[in-house]
């Protein structure tokens, strides 16, 4: 087999993280017997800067003909913050319709969480991510801008078709995994047209999968539990807003940024898979950011491909070597960025 991925090393850390990831990508091939060509795009600031350019048509012609894309950070310290966020992250989501962000939080045995005596078998959960509406439609208006009786008004979407399909994602994922069990994470007691609506979905769809036992939660006891008990959480099906945030706790208590890997999919077209951290500004060109996020990203690319063997040893060799650091965050590894990325790559190999 032969795949055609999209590169977008993207801006700050993100060309060192994905160089480490092709390198993976290209050693779970030579041992699995499949070839990745690929082709990168040069995405994000540096290019903006000089061309005024942030994603155009041909950029998403290449996209659209690819099997998958590798995707690093976009975000540069010249650059009004927003404008690369917008146009490019937040614009490929819709344009190829990656209505799901997929974001697993595992803690692998050997690795430190900040949560005091938790087990890695307590912290194994998938978040989905509804990915293209909610508070993330850019819809809403100011009026009286900029006197003193201005109104800022940021409205949420949501359609009973992008949340039906994104819930019936997250129950379809339920039902595969041992526990079968999931959280609907909203504010129904505030929240009561946008979650009134998830709620109603989430028991129709829910009916049709009488295996998965199903739970309510409101974000902030979520947020809550997922740190004094994080146990309890199998797969949380959540809005765009609440997934941002929830994500980034979800990172935190399995290690940290270093380790947190996310998909956005399209599960009839093309899905981009990235490191969840960012551009981490200040450690770029240092050696001392961590690959294993964008490592555990193409692991997911792999797995989406179908290339379940060559996923599963991917994600074996970045549990094994984050266990075996001294620590996930950047300068703290014991190791540059290139070696933790070769060990990996080695032990995909052997
Ligand atoms: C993420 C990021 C993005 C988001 C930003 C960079 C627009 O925080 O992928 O979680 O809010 O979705
Ligand atoms: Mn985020």
């Amino acid at each position: 087999m032969s795949y055609r991925i999209c590169v977008v090393p993207g801006d700050g850390t993100g060309p060192e993280v994905v160089a480490e990831a092709m390198k993976v990508v290209t050693a779970a091939g030579a041992r699995h017997g499949f070839d990745c060509q690929a082709t990168y795009l040069d995405l994000g600031g540096e290019r903006y800067l000089r061309t005024g350019e942030t994603l155009t048509g041909a950029d998403l012609e290449v996209m659209r003909g690819s099997d998958a894309i590798l995707f690093g950070a976009v975000g540069h310290p010249d650059v009004k913050p927003g404008i690369l966020e917008q146009e490019i992250l937040l614009r490929l989501r819709r344009e190829l319709d990656q209505y799901i962000n997929l974001r697993p939080v595992k803690l692998h045995p050997g690795v430190h969480s900040p949560i005091a005596d938790v087990k890695p078998e307590d912290v194994d959960m998938v978040v989905v991510r509804e990915n293209t509406e909610g508070l993330y439609s850019g819809k809403g208006s100011f009026t009286a801008k900029d006197s003193p009786f201005e109104v800022a008004v940021q409205e949420s979407v949501n359609t009973r078709f992008a949340v039906e399909r994104c819930v019936r994602f997250a129950f379809d994922l339920a039902s595969h995994r041992p526990d079968r069990h999931i959280t609907l994470c909203g504010k129904t007691n505030v929240l009561t047209y946008a979650w009134d609506l998830w709620a109603r979905v989430f028991d129709q769809v829910g009916s049709e999968y009488p295996d998965v036992t199903r739970a309510y939660a409101h974000v902030d006891a979520a947020c809550l539990w997922m740190v004094e008990d994080p146990a309890r959480f199998d797969v949380i099906v959540t809005d765009n807003m609440f997934g941002d945030i929830i994500t980034d706790l979800g990172a935190a208590i399995q290690g940290g940024l270093g380790i947190a890997a996310g998909a956005n999919m399209n599960p009839g077209g093309v899905s981009m898979f990235e490191p969840i951290g960012g551009t981490a500004p200040g450690f770029e060109g240092s050696g001392k950011i961590n690959p294993l996020a964008a490592i555990g990203a193409a692991a997911m690319m792999l797995a989406t491909l179908g290339e379940a063997d060559a996923a599963r040893r991917v994600e074996e060799a970045v549990a094994a070597v984050a266990g075996s650091l001294p620590s996930l965050r950047a300068g703290q590894m014991g190791m540059t960025t290139t070696e933790v990325g070769d060990r990996v790559a080695d032990m995909v190999a052997g």
